[in-house]
């Protein structure tokens, strides 16, 4: 689709010049620029600039978006969601306020099992159909990409229902959607106290046909004590590889287990969570390339530490913040909502908390060359805000502040 979007008050390009990411001092340079225009043609951006500059004559027809008044930023990219799921889980938020923990819940078989049993039951349709409204209501909220997980299935057919329900959303729904197999999320009921069993079947069955139908980018696994340990997410993970998906981990989120130490080590395109990681831990993510998601809505919504952001960019490794949408750990999918926790509780800028949702969030997906920032040849996945200033998104929060997503191109109102 083609449009010229002109007077744009404060363009923020988070611009990459060719890099997958921006590190360190790095993610606070948003390559901002003043009385601006993004020229979309095709669905991709091809020209960025001051209106001043602007030399080309555009076609009578050319639909034309007068932005003054408005910061416009490139899409965020939540980099890990769980978003597609059945039921609820407000009974268990209940509990939490009146003092329970998320780990007592577990174990007394609600949490992630519980979803489960929901999901059996549900279709591939109604999985569909939730799943959508949830991509609608985000890209609302400025969302332009999002990785799906499985992970609430848990047996081969419940899997692979998950798996095709999700590669059919990302044939049919605007946003871009990113699948990961998480198989490997929890140890269901029906293998309890066998839980390499359960390993042998994700490995054996579910990698396999996931891999030969190539119905996932991502092999993913919950490295945590009582869920899969260093041992068998390696096994998971290097299966994965094997089958032609790349290795994403949730690592250090309740213990420091050592999962980015591992994660550095298999050469994971992202470790994510990190709330208990370790200085090693963290050398290890730098060593490795490792892009750290960092999730604040769980910890502000579960009471849990937060990831020790501040110290994870000063060491230089590349730095996403992603939602984590899910019924139990955070039931919030506001990428905005993520930059205010990250800025208010974790020591993070304003500005590297836009570059940790935009260009930094494409990387942990392998997709920066892509999207992500305001660049020429990129997709042209843009929000508009009507804010006086980038800041706004995160210092005024609680309100929706995007008037339009545009996505490769198409502007979409926001009511
Ligand atoms: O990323 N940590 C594991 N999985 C999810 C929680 C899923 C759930 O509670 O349903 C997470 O926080
Ligand atoms: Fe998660």
């Amino acid at each position: 689709m083609n449009l010229f979007i002109k007077n744009i008050t404060q363009l923020v390009t988070v611009a990459a010049h060719g890099k997958p990411w921006r590190i360190g001092p790095e993610m606070r340079d948003l390559g901002l620029i003043g009385e601006a225009g993004v020229l979309c043609r095709d669905g991709k951006i091809a020209w960025v600039g001051k209106m001043s500059e602007f030399r080309e004559t555009l076609p009578e027809d050319m639909p034309e978006f007068d932005a003054e008044g408005s910061v416009v930023l490139p899409g965020f990219v939540d980099a890990h969601t769980h978003l597609m799921f059945a039921g609820h889980r407000a009974d268990e938020f209940a509990l939490r306020a009146g003092g329970a923990s998320y780990q007592d819940i577990a174990a007394a078989g609600g949490g992630i099992i519980s979803t489960i049993t929901k999901v059996r039951e549900a279709t591939k349709k109604q999985l569909k159909r939730s799943a959508a409204r949830h991509l609608a209501e985000m890209m609302k909220h400025g969302t332009t990409t999002a990785e799906i997980k499985t992970g609430y299935g848990l047996d081969m057919d419940s899997e692979v229902k998950m798996l095709e329900a999700i590669n059919e959303l990302a044939d049919e729904e605007m946003a871009t959607v990113v699948p990961t197999f998480l198989g490997a999320h929890a140890v269901p009921p029906e293998f309890r106290g066998r839980p390499d069993a359960y390993v042998e079947l994700v490995i054996e069955r579910m990698i396999p046909y996931a891999g030969k139908r190539h119905l996932a980018v991502f092999c993913d696994v919950f490295c945590e004590t009582g869920y899969f340990d260093l041992a068998q997410t390696e096994k998971i993970l290097t299966a994965g590889m094997r089958n032609g998906m790349q290795a994403k981990v949730h690592a250090e989120e309740l213990t420091p287990l050592g999962g980015a130490e591992l994660a550095g080590a298999l050469g994971a395109v992202s470790a994510d969570h990190l709330e208990h990681i370790t200085d090693r831990g963290i050398r290890a993510l730098r060593d490795g390339q490792v892009v750290a998601v960092l999730l604040p809505g769980v910890s502000f919504f579960l009471n849990h530490r937060y990831a020790p952001a501040r110290a994870l960019v000063d060491a230089g490794v590349p730095v996403a913040l992603a939602s984590d949408f899910n019924p139990g750990s955070c039931m919030s999918y506001a990428m905005p909502l993520m930059m205010t926790i990250a800025c208010t509780h974790m020591g993070v800028s304003p500005e590297e908390a836009i570059t940790a949702c935009t260009l930094n969030g494409a990387a942990a997906l392998r997709r920066s060359a892509l999207e992500g920032s305001v660049e020429v040849g990129k997709n042209a996945d843009l929000i508009v805000a009507e804010v006086p200033d980038y800041r706004y998104l995160a210092y005024h929060f609680g309100t929706n502040h995007v008037t339009h997503t545009i996505k490769g191109g198409t502007l979409l109102e926001i009511p």
